[in-house]
């Protein structure tokens, strides 16, 4: 079990790692986060997800100064240390440390960086498993676009779905059309073997692995298409997978109770889950 996290410029373990009660991070979710996986010191899409964490950094106006070389060094010390071969890494970065207000105007405040490691059960050789998914309304504030720890309509989401049986959350837009998972994004794969997903229009995350299986799934002349879609084709679809971090590709082979594709792993999702391991990867 990894215990030594790095929080503000010290590693510790856990049980040592304190974070100030002011952190604005801990009063208002003020604050953005990363996950990347790694596999024996080989980072998936390692460069990406350190660009999305500055960019989620400007959109809310943290003025975070470390370098990503730093930030680069300080993750491999961590997984050196934890001596953890497969697993991801949680990267946080709040805004800083202050008596609680809601407006920042005029703090003088650093930013706080805290990084944990999570070791994971290496299950890339094993036959892919199928997950049920539940569909819920879409709650959640007008920029899910920007990835801050405010995650509270995710939590209740997953925490709904696993209640039920279910292993993810699909949130639905007030039009009826899906968004994306409660902490991943969602794809489809119609009758003539198109492969679809949201656009990136504000309302999802503009998830990492989305990117790197669009990329691998046209190098393998497979139609990918950016295009909204409701909750009913969801429903009739030959394929449905969800793509994130954490999960990589994971074939949804149950929705609402009905069932994808007669209940089975449809081929696409297994094909593409393997170009994820085989071709994903990002040398630290
Ligand atoms: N979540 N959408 C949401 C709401 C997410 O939280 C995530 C990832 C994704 C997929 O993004 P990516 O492919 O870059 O991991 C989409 C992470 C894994 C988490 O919150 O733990």
């Amino acid at each position: 079990m990894p215990n030594i996290s790095y929080v503000d410029g010290v590693y510790q373990n856990y049980e040592n790692s304190k974070i100030n009660i002011n952190d604005r991070g801990y009063h208002f979710g003020d604050s953005v986060y990363e996950v990347i996986l790694f596999n024996k010191g080989i980072f998936y899409d390692f460069e990406e997800h350190i660009s999305r964490l500055f960019t989620s950094l400007n959109s809310i106006n943290i003025k975070f100064s470390l370098s990503r070389i730093s930030l680069k060094i300080i993750i491999k010390n961590l997984i050196k240390i934890n001596r953890v071969s497969f697993g991801s890494v949680y990267i946080q970065v709040s805004r800083g440390i202050a008596e609680r207000n809601h407006s920042y105007k005029g703090m003088n405040i650093k930013p706080l960086l805290s990084i944990i490691v999570t070791k994971k059960l290496n299950n890339i050789g094993n036959d892919t498993i199928g997950v049920k998914a539940i569909t819920l309304d879409d709650n959640r504030w007008s920029r899910p676009d920007i990835k801050t720890t405010q995650l509270l309509p995710n939590v209740l989401a997953k925490t709904e779905a696993n209640i039920k049986g279910a292993f993810e959350g699909i949130f639905i837009d007030s039009d009826g059309y899906v968004t994306e998972g409660s902490s991943s994004n969602i794809w489809i794969i119609n009758n003539n073997n198109e492969i679809i997903t949201r656009p990136i229009d504000g309302q999802i995350l503009s998830g990492i692995t989305r990117k790197t299986i669009a990329q691998f799934a046209k190098l393998n002349k497979l139609i990918v298409k950016e295009e909204k879609f409701k909750k009913q084709e969801l429903y009739k679809s030959k394929e449905v997978f969800l793509t994130s971090a954490s999960s990589f590709v994971t074939p949804i082979i149950e929705i609402d109770n009905i069932e994808i594709n007669e209940g089975k792993i449809g081929q696409t999702s297994i094909d593409l889950r393997n170009l994820y391991f085989r071709n994903s990867r990002n040398n630290l």
